[in-house]
């Protein structure tokens, strides 16, 4: 056997052992104890896998240098980023995932394919990455609010009209042109209407359902990423790519189901923007409360269910929070934390941050085991949290939220919505649960005003 097919049994003895280490590491993230173990272990696979790659390429300084660059800069951005912005970060790390598989794709082709089947798979994965490059972008410009751009408008239709181009184009090369004999100038239209069509794939849809486009690009940027892995021949890409398609595509199902929409009206009809929408305007009478009666209304509580929101998360109020429950717990109140799939910025966002400060994960319940007892709850404690509790949602058909399921605190014996004003969510609605009968705004910002309620309990 010579030098070469050694090292790549070898490679490929390893590339398993990596997969066995992804798919274990990603197992692990199932659970808040073993997560960041699970996050270790196929962060160190793709390290094992990378460096078994580089032995017998034919100029590992440049991959060294390259790999270098990347690893510092992707470091630094995760160091700085704050954990409010990881969905952004989530977006162009997504984004350059797609572009590296479009270039692979692309020195590919210049390569010449040598069968119909490689012709097919360049295609498939410049068109898969690019659209997820350009795309990610978008995605990116409007999670962060840089971007603004109106649904209807001319720009909009524009992009809109390259992304069906780009389709169409795409089918065409594959299907009917002169098979594996396409020109290079075909291709360069080609690799242009692609990323047109990213841009104009992504810019119709609105904020709020940014989480699950960005969701469905990571799982476009593992399919592309598995496509690169059948043109290079690299197993580990193969299965680290369909893993990560897989993973993506069941998690935009998961959070499309969150929301009550399904995956095509997401894409193709759209709805709540942070930008566009307004809801009803509701009047009425706002009843404040202070630090000092909300405690002595917690005090006489039997059960208090905690549903914390972004605005927790902006005011770094989990710790804080962990302790008014204890507090409470020593009263002789039952505590439980409501956590709706969408709260926060990110999946899982409220699951993070209460795993942090170490509340036990077997209080944390979901929506729908806790909305149909919710008129046993004494006080329900909103914690900057808004449209995950606005009941527009269930009552008011015209609402742009309408249909997305809610954790009903309406319902509660008493409600204390805890923020700094009657300013409107992510979503942009006005919500009729701060002008309810049974509903207390503790106005000032999270951590302060559950900072007070523990110094009440103290003294
Ligand atoms: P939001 O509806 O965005 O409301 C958060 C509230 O927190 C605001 O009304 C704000 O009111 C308050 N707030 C901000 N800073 C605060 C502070 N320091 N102290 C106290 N309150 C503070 O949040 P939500 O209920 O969690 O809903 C999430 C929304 O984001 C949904 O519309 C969802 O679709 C969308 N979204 C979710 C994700 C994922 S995957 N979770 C990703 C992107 C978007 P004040 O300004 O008056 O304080």
């Amino acid at each position: 056997m010579s030098f070469f097919s050694d090292i790549s049994a070898i490679q490929n003895i390893v590339y398993i052992f990596s997969s066995i280490l992804f798919i274990s590491g990603i197992k692990m993230l199932g659970k808040e104890d073993t997560a960041v173990r699970g996050n270790f272990l196929s962060a160190s696979a793709m390290f094992i896998a990378v460096a078994v790659t580089i032995i017998n390429v034919v100029n590992p300084v440049i991959v060294l240098i390259g790999v270098s660059i990347g690893a510092v800069i992707g470091s630094l951005i995760a160091l700085r980023v704050k954990m409010t912005s990881i969905p952004e970060m989530v977006a162009l790390f997504n984004g350059f995932g797609g572009l590296a598989t479009f270039f692979i794709a692309w020195s590919e082709f210049n390569a010449i394919p040598d069968n119909v089947f490689q012709f097919i798979v360049i295609m498939l994965t410049t068109y898969i990455g690019g659209v997820t490059f350009s795309g990610s972008i978008i995605a990116y410009g409007k999670l962060s609010e840089k971007l603004k751009v109106k649904k209807d408008s001319f720009v909009t239709k524009i992009f809109t009209t390259f992304f069906y181009a780009s389709i169409l184009f795409l089918v065409y090369s594959i299907g009917f042109t002169e098979i594996i004999e396409l020109p290079i100038n075909f291709y360069t239209v080609l690799l242009i209407l692609t990323l047109l069509g990213g841009i104009g794939f992504v810019i119709p849809i609105g904020g709020g359902d940014m989480p699950v486009v960005i969701s469905l690009l990571n799982s476009f940027s593992g399919i592309a990423a598995a496509f690169a892995g059948l043109l290079l021949l690299n197993n580990v890409l193969i299965v680290a790519g369909s893993l990560v398609g897989a993973s993506g595509l069941i998690l935009t199902i998961i959070m499309a189901k969150a929301m009550n929409r399904s995956i095509g009206n997401i894409l193709f009809v759209g709805y709540a923007s942070s930008s566009s929408s307004s809801g009803s305007q509701e009047t009425g009478e706002v009843k404040p409360i202070n630090v000092a009666d909300a405690y002595l209304i917690l005090e006489n509580a039997s059960s208090v269910l905690v549903i914390p929101g972004y605005g927790m998360a902006v005011a770094q109020a989990q710790h804080v929070v962990r302790e008014l429950g204890e507090l409470l717990e020593e009263n002789g109140t039952e505590v439980k934390y409501g956590i709706h799939p969408v709260a926060g910025r990110m999946p899982g966002h409220m699951n993070v941050l209460l795993a942090e400060a170490n509340v036990p994960y077997d209080v944390l319940v979901e929506p729908d085991d806790v909305n149909p007892s919710m008129d046993t709850v004494d006080v329900a404690i909103v914690i900057g949290a808004n449209d995950v509790v606005n009941p527009s949602a269930t009552e008011e058909p015209g609402s742009p939220i309408y249909g997305m399921p809610i954790i009903e605190v309406h319902n509660a014996r008493t409600v204390f919505v805890l923020k700094r004003s009657m300013s409107a969510g992510f979503a942009g609605v006005q919500n009729p649960l701060f002008f309810k009968q049974n509903t207390r705004m503790l106005f000032g910002d999270a951590k302060e005003s559950i900072g007070g309620l523990v110094s009440e309990f103290k003294e």
